[in-house]
């Protein structure tokens, strides 16, 4: 049975009927166009539809609507926006991407990571970034070149 639900989405409210075991994934991506949240796996083993839910990262592919209803979800199209988040601007300088199908989930985690070491006023380390992001799978390899992105992005060089 469908029901309705409220999310707030980048900061715009969304009302959404929809059954409430329907993941919040599909929602992203098929009621609300935001097609940057990518699907991977669908079973939480890819990292690649890694969204924000109340500031924490989750994955999309496995949150059903029923326990989004009434939180806010931050999506990869609302980073950068006004300005590049240090982490997309460190990706870029990297070059740290082939496909870059992997890297909308990655720069999502990696932007939580990198503001809580801004606030603390330290620099990431590999180990730090490397367990953080250990549940991300980058199927062209680019890991070595994402994680020294992510470490210079904490450390203010992009
Ligand atoms: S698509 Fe969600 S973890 Fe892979
Ligand atoms: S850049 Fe292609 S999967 Fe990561």
């Amino acid at each position: 049975m469908e029901t309705s639900h409220t999310l707030d989405v980048n900061g715009v409210q969304h009302d959404v009927t929809c059954d409430p075991q329907t993941p919040l994934l599909w929602v992203l991506r098929d009621s609300l166009g935001l097609t940057g949240t990518r699907f991977g796996c669908g079973a939480g083993s890819c990292g690649a539809c890694t969204v924000l839910l109340d500031g924490a990262p989750v994955h999309s592919c496995d949150t059903p609507m029923w326990s989004a209803d009434g939180h806010a979800v931050t999506t990869i199209e609302h980073l950068g926006r006004p300005e590049p988040h240090p982490v997309q601007r460190a990706l870029i300088e990297h070059q740290a991407g082939q496909c870059g199908y992997c890297l909308s989930g990655i720069t999502v985690r990696a932007s939580v990571l990198v503001d809580e070491a801004h606030s603390s006023g330290r620099t990431l380390t590999d180990a730090e970034v490397r367990e953080a992001l250990d549940g991300h799978l980058c199927r062209c390899g680019a890991h070595n070149r994402i994680v020294a992105a992510v470490i210079d992005a904490s450390a203010g060089q992009a």
